[in-house]
């Protein structure tokens, strides 16, 4: 009995063993692992032998591309001295996914046209801390992201984002953008946008009507003094909001522009309103310091009429966080306050 199973555990064994020994001779002889661990690699980067669609060039004090081969997917070329893309490096790259450009000197004339939107699947493109003038284009229609923060970006070519349907984050914050940057259609087509970021520009006014699908939105450290009536209507999914350093005053707030019922975090802080605007029950954060509020009053801005003792909390105004310090308030919260916001964790006065 023992001998027995104790043989054909063996037996196992050695066909277990003939088993892997024949996959690795297999793989001696196929030409595509042979390649796998011989490919080219600019003698400037490096090129994982686990990761073989990378190809790593960060970091190195190039001033140039070097020729990306074809089989990269990911390209990582941030931090260099880089001043101009051309096509010649990218010829055989037309499997690129993702572009990593970040920190670089890259010029919008060091640009050559048609370089991005030759390369028919890149997803992302990043080319943050360059100095940009213009939004590149053409792009290709298949990105999902884009970065262009902290440019010197002035222009933005009619069209550029027009067939961009997959496009979900577009950022150009700390450029140069002014109101004329925008033409009304500038943000028309971007039907899968979600987060947009224009904080730090040079805006007075919102921008040209923004894609209904927006869920973050950022607008800090503008000079904006106003939004449109009715502005927020057809972005039915606003969930984030920030206005923080611009230049509100009651005046250029329509009475129930902030009533949007999507919306879960509203930043207003660093501005100049002298009095709390109306808000929605289901609004959760709302960050309001550093203006010139002076008086509070809870039954005013209590979203719905001030709830009796018995109510159920699914029917209570959702605000947890407000800030309110800064402001010419003095405490105490008032009563009527907390009888309305019942759910409220910080109050910062
Ligand atoms: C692109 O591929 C062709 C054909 O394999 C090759 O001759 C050429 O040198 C490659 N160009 C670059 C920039 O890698
Ligand atoms: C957008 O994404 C979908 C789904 O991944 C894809 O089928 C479509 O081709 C993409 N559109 C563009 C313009 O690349
Ligand atoms: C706005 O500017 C202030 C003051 O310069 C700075 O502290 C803050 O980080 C900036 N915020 C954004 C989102 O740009
Ligand atoms: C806010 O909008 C809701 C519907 O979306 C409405 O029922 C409510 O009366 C509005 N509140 C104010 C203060 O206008
Ligand atoms: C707050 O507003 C309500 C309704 O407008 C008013 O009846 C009440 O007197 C106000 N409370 C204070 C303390 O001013």
């Amino acid at each position: 009995m023992h001998v027995k199973l104790y043989s054909s555990l063996l037996v196992v064994f050695l066909t277990g063993a003939v088993w892997t020994q024949s996959i690795r001779t297999m793989d001696d002889e196929d030409p595509y692992d042979w390649s796998y661990y011989n490919f080219e690699c600019p003698q400037e980067c490096f090129c994982p032998p686990s990761f073989p669609n990378a190809l790593y060039c960060d970091n190195k004090e190039l001033k140039e591309i070097p020729p990306i081969p074809p089989r990269i997917r990911y390209l990582y070329l941030q931090n260099n001295l880089i001043e101009t893309v051309t096509e010649k490096a990218f010829v055989n790259a037309t499997q690129l996914k993702w572009i990593n450009l970040n920190k670089n000197k890259i010029t919008s004339s060091g640009i050559e046209k048609g370089v991005f939107s030759n390369l028919k699947s890149l997803l992302y493109l990043f080319l943050e801390d360059n100095e940009l003038s213009e939004v590149p284009a053409p792009l290709p229609t298949s990105l999902e992201q884009l970065r262009l923060a902290r440019n010197k970006i002035t222009t933005v070519p009619e069209g550029v984002f027009s067939n961009m349907e997959n496009l979900t984050m577009l950022d150009l914050h700390q450029n140069k953008l002014m109101d004329s940057t925008f033409s009304s259609t500038t943000f028309q087509g971007l039907n899968s946008l979600m987060q947009l970021n224009i904080a730090q520009n040079s805006l007075t006014q919102m921008p040209p009507i923004l894609p209904a699908n927006v869920m973050q939105l950022f607008l800090d450290n503008n000079s904006i003094e106003a939004i449109p009536e009715n502005y927020f209507d057809t972005m039915i999914k606003l969930i984030f909001l920030r206005l923080n350093n611009n230049k509100l005053t009651d005046e250029g707030l329509p009475t129930k522009v902030f009533n949007i019922s999507s919306l879960l975090d509203l930043q207003l802080s660093y501005n100049a309103l002298t009095r709390i605007p109306a808000i929605s029950v289901h609004l959760e954060h709302l960050h309001l310091d550093n203006n010139k509020i002076n008086s509070v009053n809870g039954t005013q801005i209590c979203p719905i009429p001030i709830p009796g003792d018995y109510v159920y909390e699914r029917n209570l105004p959702r605000l947890r966080y407000l800030r309110l310090d800064g402001n010419e308030i003095k405490p105490p919260i008032p009563f009527d306050l907390m009888l309305c916001f019942r759910l409220l964790q910080a109050v910062v006065i």
